[in-house]
């Protein structure tokens, strides 16, 4: 017999149907509610406890620090995938072999150039603007060179604005560095791997040639894999709700990385890096920023460290923190604000206060610390985040559009003036 959860509300019993996950997830199915209860609703701010959708993309258990893409655990995938491969498997289900790898590669090159005249945009940004703010008007500029919306009943529609995304997403990611660093813009050298070509577009000197450096490489296609998917996160929530309009592909990827913007967010890469500057120009005591977190009438928390969802460790943290270590070692990097990091982090785990609230360091307290070490500018780290994330921003809207999900919109519980009359303004 299926299992029911029974709701008592005036003395009136209501059954809603419980459904459970492959990972035996139990979610009680409110879905009609308001229709049975005569308006009932629930309040969950943040969405704490609230499901918004099943997918089959990504598992996560944060009591148990466990992540998976499609049924493949995160450290199996860091270790022996590359990140083309992931962004495969995250969109379309299932590891590529060797050929639709091949011909997946080979579709994203061809659709890699962007119109000339989205450069006149990124001309008009000045040099001080933030590159998330540039990323997400790019990429919402897209849609207006690309104005033919996709029919998502046609599989190859869907294919071929996928790749067209994953093509021309890494060209602006590279123009909002090369704008911010006054380069010129250049498209990529289709002859490399994906993430090769990247660091390429991002770095390459007009009047020198570009040499690959394989421990970059490798950090970094690491780093994008692990930022890869994240179930149903703010940035990824946004995507699927814009998206859920029909607004178009572009249009809900712009709308997520302004989302992931946010420092409690993807921003806390650039956060924790600001804060480790901060803590050195004040003297490097550790000891007084501890102490300023703990503070609860001071706003100052600890960037990097605690999580929504994983509230035993951040499988993802463990894996960058020996690739952060190999990183600096191979490249020989001496770096007074690694010191600090490495104090905060010891102090905070043992720390009754951290270690009774489970805040342990997550994936942006590392991933900063390698961006730093790679050269890449403090205000690119969210951009870099986004990079990676866009497979699973990608794959999510894919899967909510062929779903037929409904559009995406919240109740809430009014709590302001009831009704009064309009008093004209002389008498106010
Ligand atoms: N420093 C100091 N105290 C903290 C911190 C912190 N970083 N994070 C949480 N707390 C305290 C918080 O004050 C609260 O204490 P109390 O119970 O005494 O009121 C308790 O821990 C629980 O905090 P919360 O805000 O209810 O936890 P949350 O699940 O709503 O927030 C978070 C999660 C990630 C927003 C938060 O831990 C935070 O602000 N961390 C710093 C920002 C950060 O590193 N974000 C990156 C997350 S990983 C990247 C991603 O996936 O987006």
């Amino acid at each position: 017999m299926s299992k029911t959860a029974t709701l008592e509300i005036d003395g009136k019993k209501h059954e809603f149907p419980l459904i459970t996950g492959t990972e035996n997830e139990t979610a009680i199915d409110i879905k009609s509610l308001r229709a049975v209860t005569g308006g009932v609703t629930t309040i969950d701010p943040g969405f704490k406890n609230t499901g918004s959708c099943k997918s089959a993309i990504t598992f996560l258990n944060g009591e148990e620090g466990i992540l998976r893409y499609r049924g493949y655990s995160i450290e199996e995938l860091a270790d022996k995938a590359d990140f083309l491969e992931v962004a495969y498997l995250l969109i379309f289900g299932d590891l590529p072999n060797q050929d639709q790898l091949d011909k997946f590669h080979a579709d994203i090159k061809s659709k890699s150039l962007i119109d000339d005249d989205v450069k006149k945009i990124v001309d008009a940004f000045p040099k001080s603007a933030h590159p998330m703010g540039v990323l997400a008007s790019l990429t919402s500029a897209l849609t207006a060179f690309n104005p033919a919306s996709v029919n998502v009943d046609s599989e190859e529609a869907m294919y071929n604005s996928v790749v067209k995304i994953l093509g021309k997403f890494p060209v602006l990611v590279a123009w909002t560095m090369r704008k911010k660093k006054g380069l010129p813009l250049d498209y990529g050298d289709n002859t490399l791997g994906y993430v090769e070509n990247v660091l390429k577009m991002m770095f390459k000197q007009p009047n020198e040639e570009y040499h690959l450096n394989p421990i970059l490489v490798n950090a970094l296609d690491k780093l994008l894999i692990l930022h890869a998917d994240h179930e149903q996160n703010c940035s990824t929530s946004t995507v699927r709700v814009v998206g859920s309009s029909h607004a178009g592909l572009f249009a809900s990827l712009s709308a997520g990385i302004s989302a992931l913007w946010g420092p409690l967010h993807g921003g806390a890469n650039q956060a924790v890096l600001e804060m480790l500057e901060a803590i050195k120009e004040d003297g490097g005591d550790t000891k007084k920023y501890m102490a300023k977190a703990k503070d609860k009438n001071d706003p100052f928390r600890l960037m990097g460290f605690g999580h929504r969802v994983y509230k035993n460790f951040d499988p993802r943290a463990k894996i960058i923190k020996k690739a952060a270590d190999e990183v600096l070692n191979d490249l020989g990097v001496d770096d007074p604000i690694l010191n600090i990091a490495k104090g905060l982090e010891q102090e905070a785990l043992n720390d009754d206060y951290f270690v009774q609230r489970k805040l342990y360091p997550n994936v942006d307290f590392y991933s900063g610390i390698i961006y730093r070490a790679m050269g890449i500018p403090t205000e690119m780290f969210t951009v870099m985040f986004a990079l990676g994330r866009l497979p699973g921003w990608i794959a999510q809207w894919r899967e909510m559009r062929l779903e037929k999900e409904p559009i995406g919109r919240p109740r809430q519980v009014y709590t302001g003036e009831n009704l009064r009359a309009f008093e004209p303004i002389e008498n106010r």
